[in-house]
């Protein structure tokens, strides 16, 4: 499992949460944050003089995946915040040990991150399956 910690602009957060609910992410925790990338900040003009702002606002989105998706996360999140400007953010990717879902105790990787009973689908891609659902969900609301 990977945890990918993404800091983006903050009016960016429901496009990346719609490009990761798409390739079907288990879940994510979003923080505001402030911070300062490798501009330092900005610097702003008030009563005539110059001053910098260190901390700019950001928003922290972290979700836990499997390995195996860790690509196609990263490509959503790119394509969802890219303005093409500066501060649009970073993602950083680290391993996680463990999950644990507290109300069942489903341990380790994915029957922590995600649950089916008896699991028939677990080899379809879960982006399939929702792309699926919400083909089908589309074609009986047209219906
Ligand atoms: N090395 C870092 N460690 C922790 N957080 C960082 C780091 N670099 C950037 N951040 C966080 O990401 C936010 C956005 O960074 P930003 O996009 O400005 O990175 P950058 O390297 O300066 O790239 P760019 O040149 O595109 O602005 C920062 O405000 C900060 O919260
Ligand atoms: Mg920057």
């Amino acid at each position: 499992m990977k945890k990918l910690e993404a800091i983006i602009k903050p009016f960016k957060l429901d496009e990346v949460k719609e490009a990761l609910q798409e390739i079907g992410v288990y879940g994510m925790t979003v923080t505001e944050v402030k911070g300062f990338g490798r501009q330092k900040g900005r610097t702003e003009l008030h009563k005539g003089a110059e001053y910098i702002i260190d901390f700019l606002p950001k928003v922290k989105i972290e979700t836990v995946i499997e390995d195996k998706m860790v690509d196609r996360a990263v490509e959503a999140i790119r394509k969802a915040a890219n303005t093409g400007r500066i501060g649009d953010g970073k993602i950083f990717i680290s391993s996680v040990e463990k999950a644990i879902r507290i109300r069942t105790g489903d341990t380790g990787g994915r029957s922590a991150l995600i649950h089916r009973p008896a699991n028939i689908f677990s080899d379809i891609p879960l982006g399939f399956l929702v792309n699926t659902a919400n083909l089908c969900r589309a074609v009986s609301s047209v219906g």
